[in-house]
């Protein structure tokens, strides 16, 4: 039944000649241990471990290791677990001797390069995996030093406990905000039909959902949320139903078997829709006991691998506990209190808007700044980088700098929503480093800076579940991502939930080289440049100083432009941009040092000026060539445009100098094809903005003069 879909970065094609002979001289026995904790139907991430790395080996070096019991005189690689340290349990989960989250350090590995053998080691099962996938990755790359026999170690442990991918996924097949659907339609929005993991009415690939299981795993992906979190459409609303749970159970435990729990998102109506029960008000009593049932019912059907419930309440048209004259905090507690029971955590998601004319970072803010010492101790609030919605550019969310004793689970979207829909080139990790190197500065003396990486990976408080997440981006296209470049996003939102301070243009670089990896070398150097410059480019001709909400889709709304005036970029005839910098104001939110950089336009950085100020648009930019506001406005969107059709000129310059095998079809055409989608939607952007602020202004640009009448 299934096309052939590409394997990424997992694609293992024969490395050179030279290097497969040196190779697998160093690999000819593996020493796999008999077994590990982790294991539901029976399979353990070591397991995987070995599985992996005979593929692999086979693939990339033309010859499989024998496998056998204990090390001889052959070269081998051997995979170690060793005993985990009760001095590395995370505190506050230890206090609860929980057995999860998995300690940062007992889910690092070591690897160690003897001179006979390579020795892979780790305290837990799936520690094993992850260095197993490292050490291909360096296989793939070709790295002489990963056949060094002079006792070298790798080390390598993750920061933030949490690493979740979360589909949004409907059980009626589609994905919400799913840009990576069927190859046929490849360049409509292809919602329909591209769910990997429900696939209505048809057999499930099971392959496909195998291969995401190790393409998450490669990458250190260590949770998973199986369905989007508008839960009460779409078929979702009987998530909960038994047949529905009872049909997850092989999918559940074969994620596991790569060291990925299961978190499930619910509809907070699940008592009324799957129970029957003539409310879901939790404050019944027989609510009560429902969810309380259906909570063993899941945890019985999933064991181990069930790790906890996602809430979306009351907002955007779902139901919650607002709706039974509970606050979002009483919500959260009840679910929590309940799931405490079968040792899982309840995440609460931030992500609301108000209603009316009240600013929504505000509101998002003061909706939760209460909860440290409020919330319960397994919960977990998940908030978006920034406070409005994915856009191109924001200021990190406040609450991240506020909050200290609940646990924070930092909130990004892999999924091109607001980044031209995979049709563009946009690759994010630039975007997410710079969020996480953002320093919140802290309110706890002796501690003074405190990034939001810092706070991610536990931060300087209490918040034993904390973590990073992003939105999928995966759907059934055969290239899993719609764009080829855009599983640079999956793979660069792993990587830098590993090693979050790891350099944005490092990791995309690796992309490139693992998913290309035969390709010349100035190839290389073109296609990492191209990706290290897109986000900028995008952002120029989208909505540039931190404007935001302009720019949804393949084409650019005016309407919504325009309605956007009152609740976000605020553009009249003079001046522009949300003034948050007032007295009471968003910006006020921060921690001290922070407000005050926010809110004093001088000091206020200027890609996010229009986020905290309103400003004339003969407002002079101190770092943009002293343009005023609004020549910036129109400069940008040219340049923009210029940079989108470079992409184009670029690509087609490195024509048969890029591997791309790792691709089923004509993969050249394709990308091709996309780049000059992205270049002349570009235009078309840029076309929409100029007039529309020559409209509201009277001003244009003429010959690179601004002239007005
Ligand atoms: C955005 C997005 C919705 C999503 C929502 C959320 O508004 O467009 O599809 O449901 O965010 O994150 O809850």
């Amino acid at each position: 039944s299934s096309q052939p879909h590409s394997q990424l970065w997992l694609s293992y094609r024969p490395v050179s000649a030279g290097y497969a002979v040196h190779a697998s001289a160093r690999f000819q026995e593996l020493v796999c241990p008999e077994t590990g904790d982790l294991a539901l139907a029976g399979v353990s991430p070591l397991w995987r471990a070995c599985e992996e790395l005979l593929a692999g080996l086979e693939g990339m070096l033309g010859r499989r290791p024998s496998r056998v019991n204990a090390t001889g005189t052959a070269p081998a690689l051997l995979l170690q677990l060793q005993p985990s340290s009760p001095d590395d349990a995370i505190s506050g989960a230890a206090e609860r001797s929980l057995a999860w989250p998995p300690s940062p350090a007992d889910e690092g590995y070591s690897i160690h390069l003897n001179t006979l053998h390579t020795v892979i080691s780790s305290r837990s099962p799936q520690g094993v995996l992850y260095g197993a996938f490292e050490l291909l990755r360096r296989l793939r790359r070709e790295d002489p030093g990963a056949l060094a026999g002079g006792g070298e170690v790798v080390r390598s442990a993750p920061s933030a406990p949490l690493r979740h991918w979360d589909l949004w996924d409907n059980l009626d097949g589609s994905v919400e905000r799913g840009y990576a659907g069927p190859w046929q339609h490849r360049f409509d929005v292809a919602a329909a039909r591209s769910s990997v993991v429900y696939p209505l009415g048809q057999q499930r690939d099971e392959q496909r959902a195998h291969d995401l299981a190790r393409l998450l795993a490669s990458v250190g992906i260590n949770g998973i949320g199986w369905s989007n979190v508008n839960a009460c459409d779409h078929g979702n609303q009987h998530l909960l139903s038994s047949r529905n749970i009872a049909s997850m159970r092989a999918l559940v435990a074969l994620f596991y078997s790569y060291g990925i729990h299961s978190f499930l998102t619910p509809c907070f109506d699940s008592p009324q829709i799957v129970g029957g029960l003539f409310t879901s008000n939790p404050q019944v009593p027989e609510v009560k006991a429902w969810w309380a049932k259906k909570i063993e019912e899941v945890a019985g059907a999933f064991g181990d691998a069930f790790r906890g419930l996602v809430f979306k309440g009351n907002t955007e048209g779902q139901p919650g506990p607002g709706s039974h004259g509970m606050s979002q905090l009483q919500g959260a507690n009840f679910f929590a209190e309940l799931l405490e029971e079968v040792g899982a955590i309840c995440i609460w998601r931030a992500f609301s808007h108000p209603e009316g004319g009240v600013d929504q970072a505000l509101y998002q803010f003061q909706r939760f700044e209460n909860w440290d010492g409020e919330a319960r101790w397994n919960v977990a609030l998940k908030i978006k980088n920034g406070p409005y919605d994915f856009q191109v550019r924001e200021p990190v969310h406040s609450l991240f700098g506020h909050l200290s004793n609940t646990s924070l689970i930092l909130e990004f979207q892999a999924a091109q929503e607001y980044f031209g829909h995979a049709k563009h080139l946009v690759a994010l990790p630039s975007q997410w480093s710079s969020y996480l190197g953002f320093d919140l500065s802290s309110r706890f003396p002796p501690y003074n800076v405190q990034t939001l990486a810092q706070v991610a990976s536990g931060g300087i408080g209490r918040m034993p579940f904390s973590g990073i997440a992003a939105v999928s981006n995966i759907g059934t296209s055969r290239n899993w991502t719609g764009h080829v470049f855009s599983a640079v996003n999956t793979y660069g939102f792993g990587r830098l939930a590993w090693t979050p301070t790891t350099p944005a243009a490092d990791i995309m670089r690796e992309w490139v080289e693992v998913t290309f990896p035969r390709s010349s070398s100035y190839a290389v150097s073109v296609l990492t440049r191209m990706l290290q410059r897109s986000w900028e480019v995008y952002e120029n001709y989208t909505s540039s100083l931190g404007w935001g909400f302009a720019c949804a889709a393949n084409h650019y709304d005016l309407d919504d432009m325009d309605r956007r005036r009152h609740t976000d970029h605020r553009a009249s005839a003079t001046h522009i941009g949300y003034p948050r910098n007032a007295g009471g104001g968003y910006a006020s939110t921060y921690n001290a040092k922070v407000a005050a950089r926010f809110q004093s336009i001088e000091q206020c950085p200027e890609e996010l000026l229009l986020s905290f100020h309103q400003v004339p648009y003969t407002h002079r930019l101190r770092t943009k060539n002293n343009s005023t506001v609004l020549e910036w406005i129109y400069r940008s969107h040219m340049s923009g445009v210029n940079a989108a059709e470079g992409f184009v000129t670029d690509w087609l310059a490195i024509e048969g100098h890029v591997d791309l095998g790792s691709y089923p079809g004509d993969a050249f055409v394709d990308i091709t094809t996309r780049l000059e989608i992205g270049a002349s939607d570009a235009a078309a952007f840029a076309k929409s903005i100029r007039e529309y602020f020559e409209t509201l202004t009277g001003c244009g640009l003429r010959d690179g003069r601004l002239q007005c009448h």
